[in-house]
């Protein structure tokens, strides 16, 4: 069956509608006390917000759509299968920043995308304590809180950058090692960024290169349910995802370098010599 723009607009709408139901509940349990616990590292945390929002997330969709497929990071983590068919397949982030989340740094999001035979086609990302609605649809442009965005190009070289990075919840040494190679050569001579910030979530971080907060977003270790979205908003607003050694970008490669401009991505790419490998 083909996806026409019609279609198209309702899966979108539909993300919307539920991405504001899911940020309600992450609102209300923003500032209150939770329950931790921990995954596969002592610095990967989860709570049962994370939990209850993608059960909720996903109860919406297989309802209204039932032939649909799901990737979701918290039904992962219960041992589904992160695997991506050509069957429409909606791959939610329930709470992108859940460290955000525990520490109440009102940073966090509802990440959902949605792609069809393996191509992204939707973005919705919400951060529902700054009360921010960024989407897109391919082909129709990128919008935060309704209002079109575009991606700045005012940056060709590092120098005139801001990047956004990550550190990542996982901390073999050898991995640290490489993260901090490439963090201390984009800041000193003759890269010199103008400055590096680590927020604590990939979808937003995201958003932000495509609403031109920042010029660039790289990260080794990231899930395709972090950037899924990220990446159909990126590019509606006219910036560019790739992978590190500046080819196209794959969502389960577990890297990702974007940016307002071509021409900086591709520098980026270039600067990352460390390329630091991801065991989990
Ligand atoms: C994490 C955040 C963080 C990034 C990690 C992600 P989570 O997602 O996006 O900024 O550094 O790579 O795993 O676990 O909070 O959904
Ligand atoms: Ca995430
Ligand atoms: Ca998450
Ligand atoms: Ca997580």
């Amino acid at each position: 069956k083909l996806h026409g723009k019609d279609d198209l607009d309702l899966y979108h709408q539909e993300a919307i509608n539920i991405a504001k139901i899911a940020g309600k509940l992450v609102r209300d349990a923003f500032y209150a006390e939770k329950n931790i616990d921990t995954k596969d590292h002592k610095t990967d945390l989860v709570t049962e917000t994370d939990q209850e929002t993608e059960r909720i997330i996903k109860n919406h969709f297989k309802e209204k759509f039932p032939p649909h497929s799901f990737i979701g990071e918290e039904s992962v983590a219960g041992g589904e299968k992160c695997n991506l068919t050509d069957n429409p397949t909606w791959i939610i982030d329930p709470i992108d920043g859940t460290t955000n989340f525990v520490h109440k740094f009102p940073f966090s999001c509802i990440s959902i995308a949605l792609a069809i035979n393996k191509e992204l086609v939707v973005g919705v990302v919400y951060n529902p304590t700054l009360d921010e609605m960024f989407s897109a649809i391919a082909g129709c442009g990128a919008k935060c809180n309704g209002k079109p965005i575009k991606a700045s190009k005012n940056a060709t070289e590092i120098s005139q950058a801001l990047l956004i990075t990550e550190i990542g919840a996982s901390r073999e040494q050898d991995r640290i090692n490489g993260i901090m190679d490439n963090l201390q050569k984009l800041v000193l001579e003759p890269y010199l960024a103008r400055g590096v910030r680590a927020l604590g979530s990939a979808a937003l971080n995201m958003c932000f290169v495509a609403a031109g907060r920042a010029d660039a977003y790289y990260e080794f270790g990231i899930h395709c349910w972090d950037v899924a979205a990220g990446i159909v908003i990126v590019k509606e607003a006219g910036g560019i995802s790739l992978g590190a050694a500046g080819d196209p970008v794959d969502i389960m490669a577990r890297e990702i370098v974007c940016a307002g401009s071509e021409v900086l991505c591709k520098k980026i790419c270039s600067a990352l010599t460390s390329i630091p490998h991801v065991r989990d």
